[in-house]
């Protein structure tokens, strides 16, 4: 069955992708952008661009003006509720920076920090090297075959000795949904701190942080059609209380004198020295189109091209899934096929995917792999791209088979 992308045309990039011979399918790295973010940069650009939170002249009260709307609009997207609950980071891999920084006073020699095995370089390594400075245990919540965290295992290993958990919604290598919710349950059953990394989630379907129970959950604007440079950290308000201040400079300032100074307290106060203006701005027209986007139409299209990219690879021999991929990304090797010689085939023939082993070395080394194919899908992708996949696929298949 042919499936086309409404949505497609609303991302300009795709057209010129398609003149330079590429078919994109590397949106779980970073997504393309649609119009309307392309025009609000260049509308900030043309008009004159301003730091924000400190000018008193007009550019200023317009950039700062714009640049809170994202906030709210932020908020709104996340169901987080008021929106000071939202910070902007330079990205996912520095709001979980600012965290294993931010916590590490809270933790005791002992203490336990559990993330899960299929976790994100992102959120593995900062807390293995805040476990490193304060002699902590790092425990690894196994799988289950199916790719997903097992709650029966967890349950045991979360206990009174946990003081934070951290876990994927959705894994960036084998596409599987994760039982965030009961995690966290299980999690503040012991009074730890919770955190999410919704990265690959938040692409996929509209999330309630309120809901999933989390103190914390993080994003990155680039991966939901945003601009680069911007990442999205909610925190809950008592949670966020309990953050040292970590970057320092200006505007996180309330008081300042050679020897001594005080600081602000959330979100400003964790948003040290210039924060990245025109990329906020950018977010905030990414939101606004994805809330004209209809979430459930989205939501069926992208899983009936899922099923299509499943099925297909599933036909052909010698092809293996990693894992039991459910939405947005399929990741595979190919018996007796080196990952990287099939990847060089498929680059040659214009088809855009990701090889290697995608910032999860403990996972990818865990399965006996040394990588994997990896296949991801966004809002504008359509069969004809899967077509030009497969035909691509089958013709290095046949020569390195
Ligand atoms: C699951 C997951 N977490 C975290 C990250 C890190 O995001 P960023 O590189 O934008 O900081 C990624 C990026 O691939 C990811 O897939």
């Amino acid at each position: 069955m042919s499936l086309n992308s409404p949505w497609r045309a609303d991302f300009p990039a795709l057209d010129a992708l398609e003149r330079q011979g590429q078919t994109y399918l590397d949106s779980a790295a970073t997504a393309q952008k649609p119009q309307a973010l392309i025009d609000a940069l260049a509308h900030y650009y043309a008009n004159g661009a301003a730091n924000v939170h400190r000018a008193q002249h007009l550019p200023g009260a317009m950039a700062t003006q714009a640049f809170e709307d994202t906030r709210h609009k932020a908020a709104e997207w996340l169901h987080a509720g008021p929106s000071g609950q939202v910070l902007f980071t330079h990205g996912a891999t520095s709001a979980f920076n600012l965290l294993a920084y931010g916590l590490e006073h809270l933790f005791q020699a002992g203490d336990e920090i559990v993330i899960s095995a299929l976790e994100h370089h992102a959120n593995l390594l900062p807390w293995q090297q805040l476990a490193r400075r304060c002699e902590l245990k790092l425990v690894v919540l196994p799988l289950t075959a199916q790719g997903v965290i097992d709650t029966d295992a967890a349950a045991n290993l979360i206990t009174s000795r946990t003081r934070l958990l951290a876990v994927s919604q959705l894994s960036n290598v084998l596409g599987t949904w994760q039982p965030v919710r009961q995690l966290v349950a299980l999690a503040k059953a012991q009074g730890a701190l919770t955190v999410v990394d919704g990265a690959q989630g938040v692409v996929h379907g509209r999330h309630d942080v309120q809901a999933l129970g989390c103190d914390f959950y993080v994003f990155s604007s680039h991966k939901l059609y945003g601009p680069d440079g911007v990442g999205v950290l909610f925190g809950r308000h008592q949670a966020l209380g309990q953050l040292r201040h970590w970057q320092f400079g200006g505007e996180m300032v309330l008081q300042a004198g050679y020897h001594d100074a005080t600081f602000r307290p959330a979100p400003l106060g964790f948003e040290a020295g210039t924060p990245p203006v025109s990329g906020v701005i950018g977010l905030g027209a990414t939101l606004d189109y994805l809330n004209g986007v209809n979430q459930v139409a989205a939501a069926e299209h992208e899983a009936r091209l899922h099923e299509q990219l499943r099925a297909g690879l599933t036909l052909r021999e010698g092809v293996q899934l990693v894992g039991n991929p459910q939405a947005a990304l399929a990741s595979f090797v190919v018996e007796g096929v080196h990952n990287a010689d099939l990847a060089h085939l498929l680059t040659e023939q214009g088809i855009a995917v990701r090889a290697g082993h995608h910032c999860a070395i403990p996972l990818i080394s865990g399965l006996g792999l040394s990588g994997a194919i990896r296949v991801s899908l966004g809002l504008y992708n359509d069969s004809d791209d899967l077509k030009r996949f497969f035909n691509a696929l089958d013709q290095a298949l046949e020569l390195l088979q």
